[in-house]
C-alpha cells in the first residue's frame, strides 16, 4: 500500500473540509500512543537550539530535520537530539535557501523558525505553500506588507501559521486571562505593558568584544518599537482584540536616543566605534493604541538603557485592577480593604489555567515555552487551529512599522483589520478553560 504522508492528506484538502476543527481520535496513533509529529527546526542559534531541548521534552515529537546558515550550529542542534537517544535528524545549512531544500525533501507536519527578523515571513509563507504548520519566532514579520502575505497564504492554503509569543502563555497571564473572563475586573478600559529588557548588554551587541550581532542594524536604521509582541501577546485576549474588538490606530513617541553611546562609554571607553555613532532608534518608544469599542492600551519600548527587567503590565476595568509590576491586585467588593491593593498570587493559584496543572519551573522561562510549544505541536497532531492564529500574529507583528511610521508622522496610524470586519462577530477563543471561565 502507498504511504501516504500527512501532508499529502491535507494537500487532498481535506483539512479545509473539516473546518479545521481539533478531533480527539486525530491526536492518537497506532497502538494508542500519541501521534508523532515530525519537526524541522529553522534557525539554530540560541533560540533555536532552546526550541530544539524543549521539543524534545513533548511526547511525540521527533525532529527529523534542522536547518542554519553555519554548519557547526545545525550539527550542535543535530547532536542535541542524538544525545537524547533520538534518530539524527537531516542537517541542512550553507546559505539564507538551504531551508527551501529541506522543505522540498523532508516529510514534515510543522517547522519552528528562530531564524533572524527579515527572514521569519518568508519562511513561514512557504511552509504554508509546503503544507507545513510554521511556528515562527518573534515577530512574524517586519513589515504590513508581509504581515497581509501571512494572513492571505494561510487563507489559501488553509495552513494556520503561528507567531510563538511565549508571554501569552505565561502562569499569571493565563489565570488573569480566566478571572476577566469570569468578570472579575468588570468592563476592561484600559490597559499598560511594556518590554522593559537592557539587551544592549548582551543581545543587540557582543557582550564582550561590543561588536554588532544582526539586530544592531536595526538600532541604526530604524526608530519604532522594534520588539512589541512579548509586551502586547498576552494583551490581546484580554482586551478581546479580533474576537469583539479590534484596535483602531496607533500613536507612538519617541524619546532620544542616548543609552546606546552611554553604554559603550561607560563599557568600551570614547574611543569605542559605538560611542558615538549615530543610533535612529529612541531609547523608550511609547505606543498608544485605541480600539473600536473604546479602549486604550500604552506599550512602552525599553530596551537599551539600564534596567531589571519588567512588563509592567497593567489591566484596568470598571470593577478593579491588576498591577504586575507590585504583584497586587484590587477588585471591588472582593478586597478585604476599601481601595487598597492585596496579593496576586493567591489569585494566581485559585484561578490556575489548565495548562499549568504541574511544575514545570525547571524548564526554559519557567515552562512557558513548554505549554507555549506543547499547545503549538497539540494544534500539528491534530490538524486543528493552533492556540495563536494568523489574525492574532499579525495584530501584535504589526505594531513594529505602524509605531515607526506614526513617529516619522508625529501623527496617529489607523490601524490595519487584518480579520476584514470578522473581529465583529469572531467569539473569544485563545486559551479557553472550561474548568476555570
Ligand atoms: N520568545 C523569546 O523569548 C525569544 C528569546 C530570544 C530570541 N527570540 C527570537 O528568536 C529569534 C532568533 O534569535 P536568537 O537570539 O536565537 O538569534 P541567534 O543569532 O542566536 O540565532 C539565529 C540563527 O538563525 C540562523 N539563520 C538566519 N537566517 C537563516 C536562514 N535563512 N536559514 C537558516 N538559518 C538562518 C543564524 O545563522 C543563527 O544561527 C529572533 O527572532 C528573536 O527575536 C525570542
Amino acid at each position: 500500500m502507498q504511504k501516504v504522508s500527512r501532508r499529502d492528506f491535507i494537500r487532498t484538502g481535506s483539512l479545509a473540509a473539516a473546518g479545521i476543527g481539533i478531533s480527539a481520535e486525530k491526536l492518537i496513533g497506532a497502538g494508542n500512543q500519541v501521534r508523532p509529529v515530525k519537526v524541522g527546526v529553522i534557525g539554530t542559534g540560541n533560540r533555536g537550539t532552546s526550541h530544539v531541548s524543549n521539543l524534545l521534552t513533548i511526547e511525540g515529537v521527533e525532529i527529523i530535520a534542522v536547518c542554519d546558515l553555519f554548519e557547526d550550529r545545525a550539527k550542535n542542534a543535530a547532536s542535541i537530539c542524538e544525545k537524547n537517544g533520538r534518530k539524527p535528524p537531516s542537517v541542512y545549512f550553507g546559505d539564507m535557501n538551504a531551508y527551501k531544500k529541506m522543505l522540498d525533501k523532508e516529510d514534515l507536519d510543522a517547522v519552528i523558525i528562530a531564524t533572524y527578523w527579515d527572514s521569519h515571513s518568508s519562511i513561514a509563507v512557504d511552509a504554508m505553500e509546503h503544507k507545513i504548520y510554521p511556528g515562527s519566532e518573534v515577530p512574524a514579520a517586519l513589515t504590513v506588507d508581509d504581515t497581509w502575505k501571512l494572513v492571505e497564504t494561510s487563507e489559501k492554503t488553509g495552513i494556520p501559521c503561528m507567531m510563538l509569543e511565549n508571554w501569552s502563555f505565561r502562569q499569571d497571564n493565563l489565570a488573569l486571562l480566566n478571572m476577566k473572563r469570569l468578570g472579575m475586573l468588570g468592563e476592561i478600559v484600559h490597559c499598560h505593558c511594556a518590554h522593559s529588557h537592557d539587551c544592549i548588554d548582551h543581545w543587540f551587541f557582543d557582550s564582550k568584544t561590543g561588536l554588532d550581532r544582526w539586530p544592531a542594524d536595526y538600532l541604526r536604521k530604524y526608530n519604532r518599537d522594534q520588539y512589541p509582541t512579548h509586551s502586547v501577546g498576552p494583551v490581546i485576549s484580554w482586551l478581546d482584540i479580533n474576537r469583539g474588538d479590534a484596535f483602531e490606530e496607533i500613536y507612538s513617541r519617541d524619546s532620544a536616543s542616548k543609552g546606546i553611546n552611554a553604554y559603550f562609554k561607560r563599557k568600551f571607553g570614547n574611543d569605542h566605534p559605538n560611542a558615538n555613532l549615530t543610533y535612529k532608534q529612541g531609547d523608550i518608544v511609547t505606543s498608544t493604541l485605541r480600539t473600536k469599542m473604546g479602549k486604550t492600551l500604552v506599550i512602552n519600548y525599553d530596551m537599551q538603557l539600564p534596567r531589571p527587567y519588567s512588563n509592567r503590565w497593567m489591566l484596568q476595568g470598571t470593577l478593579g485592577v491588576y498591577y504586575e509590576e507590585k504583584g497586587m491586585i484590587y477588585l471591588t467588593d472582593i478586597s478585604p480593604e476599601y481601595h487598597q491593593w492585596e496579593p496576586w498570587k493567591p489569585y494566581e493559584e485559585k484561578y490556575n489555567h489548565k495548562w499549568w496543572q504541574k511544575d514545570l519551573s525547571s524548564q526554559s522561562h519557567g515552562g512557558t515555552d513548554y505549554v507555549m510549544l506543547n499547545q503549538f505541536i497539540n494544534a500539528v497532531r491534530s490538524e486543528g487551529p493552533t492556540p495563536i492564529d494568523v489574525y492574532d500574529s499579525a495584530v501584535m507583528t504589526a505594531i513594529v512599522e505602524l509605531s515607526g511610521i506614526s513617529i516619522e508622522k508625529n501623527a496617529p496610524v489607523p490601524f490595519p483589520d487584518f480579520t476584514r470586519g470578522k473581529w465583529q462577530t469572531n467569539k473569544p477563543y485563545f486559551a479557553l478553560d472550561s474548568d476555570k471561565a
